[in-house]
């Protein structure tokens, strides 16, 4: 019994010295890092995780499209992503005619594959401390003077490094809340091409629904390729390009794994913030995530009221449609997780012990004093902000509006520029606001926000005049008909939407024409009312905060000084390492590690918005027709899996690798339970959900009968016995 129990007591123990937190950076793994790795099970050296002169895993890891991670699977630079991550180049390619997004897209040869306009790709080339120089040229400065001395010296190493004419772009990243600054050097390639991608009813299947879940029967990749010039340059379309050559590419494993296995992630975190402060969290939990879910909940409905009625309404507002919904679920969840694991009393703590630790140490023993004081003075405000940016400016008419702030600015000589460039630059994006506008569910989006900015915002703080200007002409400003009448007479009468009175003003732009525009002076009030009252409470709690989070951070680093730590994700390459693991979200629930074929069916739902499916698709999965790609444990198709990595927003398309660095998924979300991991990592509910590179291959080999993508990859198959 005894022996049970200390043999338990040490699996605790070694749980949590090599529990599965951390986005490490490759290029300072560290002995101890890397030693806990290959006790996890690990089977590579260090050099072929992260090398800069000889090819290594780093280098088939890329920044797909400037917000998503990609990885290059083949010597012709084919790419895998996520669905999610293609969606908007892949809405872009299809018509109503040819409904890639609808039904699905496979080049049968290179001929085939579309341009994606906009789309890049980056590829690391290498990365460089540059601590010394940054803190040489900012001393013993602090608060704004000292972050404007970084921001200088960022700027001077970001040229330095860089080269446009050879497409090679220099990024410094502050790590561990500026103490800490690395340059990451990239090559970039601008000729990215469409290759592939399934129907929507398998890429995006369980839509919002099933999105931040688990389980999880979404088939969310998409592939692409990378081309170059002629000479092996970087290049920007060309029928003439070619193929990129890649310096590394992954091998793509078929062999399958089980509960328990190692599982490694490499990708681009966005932004974590685990050492926010308690004062931080509450501000989240009480105001900033509740404003934002209220908002983009009235501008979904509104859309989706539009989507729903018509399919080239839908194709048209469906990207923007996902990443507001993304994030509007995403909040909601975080909050409710942030409150479920008490989060704030976790952090209160925390800060105790550094306040003991800071006692008579100055530069620290006043840092939390200060902080209460920051977040007190910007408190007030702070909902306004999320409301002007996720209400008012939330109306794409509105947004585009405030953008013509430039053109007025040239007009009246305030350094706004030359107006004739300004008009061009306008009329560009005149034209891209356009194609995406959806007219009728904009304007009730504005109808709505107005008002709820008159109900639920200070009434000091409203623009001064323009509510009762409001009311004067359209009346009570209690009712909703009232904001209706003025929506409508909005965008009855904006030149905006009129193409007469638009190129009338872009012939002659006079600033009294513009001012008296709807749109415009409807962006201009709540703008100008902003930047001349809040703006500066806004700048000075960011430097701030930004300031103190600097000092904590060294504090704690001072506290503790033989922790190994690894940086907050600041959308730079990291590698995380754990195992594919089940869960148990409940008591008395248990969740697997995997979800199959059998699952996909129990939730198919014909006709449905979320939920129906490519009749070829069950078609197969009745005849079982899996091939090589059946799971022999399960005897169905693993469609996704989940693992213990910790990874976060920008990790989308990530490659999930097994112990010898073979492909075996893609990272595409995270589970509803850890949805509070920006802030802190939950050992026993954080889990990051994959598609398995199995039903990946099936749904490219047999369900969309492309087997030349799949001719392509060097498969690692189970060796026959
Ligand atoms: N939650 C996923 C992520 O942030 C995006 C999934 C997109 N799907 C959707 N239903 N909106 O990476």
């Amino acid at each position: 019994m005894k022996k049970i129990f200390i043999a338990i007591v040490l699996l605790v123990f070694g749980f949590r010295t090599f529990a599965d937190e951390g986005m490490w950076l490759p290029l300072l793994l560290g002995e101890q890092v890397y030693s806990n790795m290959v006790k996890k099970g690990l089977k590579l050296t260090k050099e072929q995780l992260y090398s800069i002169n000889k090819a290594s895993i780093k280098d088939a890891v890329i920044i797909f499209g400037g917000g998503c991670t990609g990885e290059i699977v083949s010597s012709e630079g084919l790419i895998f992503t996520n669905h999610h991550c293609g969606y908007e180049a892949i809405a872009a390619a299809s018509s109503i005619q040819h409904n890639y997004l609808h039904d699905g897209f496979y080049a049968k040869s290179k001929q085939e594959e579309i341009p994606a306009q906009g789309l890049y790709a980056d590829f690391l080339l290498k990365i460089e401390d540059v601590t010394k120089e940054v803190e040489d040229s900012a001393k013993e400065l602090s608060g704004a003077e000292r972050a404007a001395k970084v921001q200088a010296a960022v700027t001077a190493i970001n040229t330095r490094y860089s080269d446009e004419t050879k497409s090679i772009i220099a990024k410094v990243s502050a790590l561990f809340k500026g103490n800490q600054f690395l340059v990451f050097v990239y090559q970039r390639y601008n000729d990215i091409r469409l290759v592939g991608a399934p129907p929507e009813s398998v890429g995006k299947f369980g839509g919002d629904t099933d999105n931040w879940e688990w389980p999880r029967h979404t088939g969310d990749f998409s592939i692409f390729r990378v081309y170059m010039s002629k000479e092996g340059k970087p290049s920007n379309y060309s029928p003439d390009d070619v193929p990129l050559k890649p310096k590394y590419y992954l091998p793509v494993s078929i062999k399958g794994f089980k509960d328990g296995d190692y599982a490694m992630i490499y990708g681009y975190p966005g932004g974590t913030n685990r050492y926010e402060t308690s004062y931080g969290v509450k501000q989240k939990i009480d105001i900033d995530n509740p404003s934002l879910v209220t908002l983009r909940d009235v501008r979904l409905k509104f859309m989706f009221g539009q989507m729903k009625k018509d399919p080239a309404v839908k194709l048209q507002l469906a990207p923007e449609y996902a990443n507001v919904a993304n994030y509007w679920k995403f909040y909601d969840g975080e909050s409710k997780q942030l409150i479920k694991y008490h989060i704030y009393d976790q952090k209160k703590n925390e800060e105790e012990k550094f306040r003991e630790w800071a006692k008579g140490k100055p530069g620290f023993e006043n840092i939390f004093p200060e902080w209460a004081k920051a977040y007190d003075t910007w408190r007030p405000y702070s909902k306004h902000r999320v409301y002007l940016i996720e209400g008012i400016f939330g109306s794409p008419l509105i947004d585009f509006a405030a953008a013509l702030q430039q053109a007025e600015m040239a007009l009246v000589k305030q350094g706004g520029g030359d107006i004739k460039k300004v008009m061009e630059e306008l009329n560009a994006e005149r034209k891209k606001f356009l194609e995406s506008e959806n007219k009728i569910s904009d304007e009730e989006i504005v109808a709505a926000t107005t008002m709820m900015f008159y109900n639920d915002i200070d009434k000091n703080q409203h623009p001064i005049g323009f509510y009762e200007s409001l009311k004067g002409s359209f009346g009570n400003l209690k009712e909703e008909s009232t904001y209706k009448k003025y929506a409508a007479a909005l965008f009855g009468s904006t030149m905006i939407f009129d193409d007469a009175k638009w190129n009338a003003f872009n012939a002659n732009p006079d600033a009294a024409v513009l001012q008296s525009d709807p749109a415009f002076a409807h962006a201009m009030a709540f703008l100008k009312n902003w930047q001349g009252k809040y703006f500066s409470f806004y700048k000075q709690f960011v430097t701030d905060n930004n300031e103190l989070g600097r000092l904590y951070m060294k504090g704690i680093m001072q506290m503790d000084p033989k922790k190994t730590r690894y940086p907050d994700a600041t959308f730079t390459m990291r590698v995380s390492y754990g195992n594919v693991k089940s869960y148990s979200p409940l008591d008395a629930v248990h969740y697997d590690y995997a979800c199959t074929m059998k699952g996909v069916l129990e939730k198919y739902v014909p006709g449905d918005y979320e939920f129906d499916l490519p009749a070829k698709l069950i078609e197969l999965a009745n005849k079982k027709d899996f091939g090589q790609y059946l799971d022999k444990q399960k005897n169905d198709l693993v469609v996704t899996f989940i693992t213990t990595n910790d990874i976060t927003g920008g990790n989308s398309g990530s490659p999930v690798l097994n112990a010898n660095g073979e492909l075996i998924g893609l990272a595409f979300d995270g589970n509803y339970e850890a949805l509070s991991h920006k802030i802190a990592y939950d050992a026993m509910y954080n889990r990051t959900i994959c598609v398995d590179i199995r039903y990946v291959l099936w749904c490219i080999d047999k369900l969309g009968g492309a087997p030349n993508i799949i001719n392509e990859l060097k498969l690692v198959k189970p060796t026959a016995k």
